[in-house]
């Protein structure tokens, strides 16, 4: 008989995943150990040293590749611990084509980090696939796209850019951490490395940092899995567990942030004190379309900017909120607001942000997946 073909759903909780081996556990066990008993040099049982292979992480690499439609999963440290290891397959002198509006951490170890050490970035506005064709030289060897984007949820045709960039032989990553493989499959639209940092959605509670990233092809996937264990960013067998554990949940929670975000998308949108929406579920937002093919649900991001704002208003909003809580990061259950111009974007000049529409103003929620009427009362108290 053969192996059934499973759904997003099922691949959740059973992708990659069988009981293990010792004593038939579901879940598998937080393997705690640096190293592994040899019985001869080289005569061990698949695993030599933790920071090359560790089960639990496997295990959890394993449920990666499965729930993108990859073939290979490797987990790093943090999100930008995976981000590190895609740009270290490149050399100096080698150019990158990155989308403007993308969370402002990866703009800082592209700037800060990797320019040091020979490598260009180009950062361009990726909303018309045109405007990236412009900056493709001999030189480019990987195009960046975020989709939507942290904190303008603009939306990149994802399709379409890898066609581009077939074309011309060039790398697609797409981070995904916005949208999840429940809403978004960046290697069934042709890119080559879907990355996330999977601190957000993936673990979805708000307790572990850890980054993955997933292919499909099998020289890349030796090549990351080189840099992997020669660089050493990778995650521990706890926070593994905790992320695996966040994924057999993944597709429930996505299905509430998405009604919930649309409901709290459509309250802000017909608020009088409320100048503007940012939430790709919008029929007038830049690329809707593009987002409906792409995606399956517009998800539980939004931005808005109050009216005539300016930053104290938004700060007024954010410190009245209640139910939201004002923090860093996303993706959790718990509802979070942030005001990126001084929080995740700081790192980038104003200037350069508010080219991008990040503006003093701009206010970013994680819509989460409590009651979606107490999140409105909690925003009806706080804007009035
Ligand atoms: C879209 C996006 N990419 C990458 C990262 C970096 O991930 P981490 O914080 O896990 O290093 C973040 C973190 O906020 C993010 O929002």
């Amino acid at each position: 008989m053969g192996k059934i073909q499973l759904k997003f759903n099922s691949r959740t909780i059973h992708g990659g995943q069988a009981p293990d081996e010792a004593y038939g556990a579901v879940m598998p066990p937080i393997y705690q150990t640096s190293t592994y008993a040899q019985s001869t040099p080289g005569g061990h049982k698949g695993y030599e040293y933790s920071r090359s292979a560790n089960p639990t992480r496997t295990a959890l690499e394993n449920s990666l590749a499965s729930i993108e439609n990859g073939n290979y999963g490797l987990a790093f440290g943090s999100g930008l611990a995976a981000i590190d290891a895609v740009i270290k397959l490149l050399s100096p002198g080698d150019e990158v084509i990155s989308t403007s509006d993308l969370y402002g951490g990866s703009y800082r170890i592209f700037k800060k980090i990797f320019e040091k050490f020979g490598i260009v970035f180009h950062f361009v506005g990726m909303q018309d696939t045109g405007e990236i064709a412009k900056h493709i030289s001999s030189k480019t060897k990987l195009i960046w796209v975020e989709t939507p984007t942290n904190p303008m949820m603009n939306i990149i045709d994802i399709m379409s850019v890898s066609q581009l960039a077939r074309k011309h032989r060039i790398l697609l990553a797409v981070d995904n951490t916005f949208a999840t493989p429940y809403l978004q499959l960046p290697l069934d639209l042709g890119a080559d490395i879907v990355m996330h940092s999977a601190t957000k959605y993936l673990g979805g509670h708000s307790d572990v940092v850890l980054g993955a990233l997933v292919v499909r092809d099998k020289e890349l996937a030796d090549q990351l899995y080189f840099i992997q264990n020669a660089s050493g960013a990778v995650c521990g067998p706890m926070d593994s567990f905790l992320v695996l554990r966040g994924i057999k949940t993944l597709h429930v929670r996505m299905q509430r942030h998405c009604e919930n975000g649309r409901a709290v998308a459509e309250y802000l949108v017909n608020h009088p004190k409320i100048e503007k929406v940012f939430w790709p579920g919008f029929p007038e937002h830049p690329n809707h379309e593009v987002a409906k093919s792409q995606m399956k649900d517009f998800g539980g991001m939004i931005s808005f900017v109050p009216k005539g704002g300016n930053y104290q208003d938004a700060i007024k909003i954010v410190e009245k909120l209640q139910l939201f809580t004002l923090a860093e990061s996303l993706g959790g259950v718990e509802s979070l607001a942030g005001h990126p111009a001084s929080m995740t974007h700081a790192s980038i000049p104003k200037e350069e942000r508010e080219k991008s529409g990040v503006v003093d103003a701009l206010i970013r929620l994680s819509v989460g997946i409590e009651d979606k009427e107490d999140l409105i009362e909690d925003l009806r108290q706080a804007i009035e």
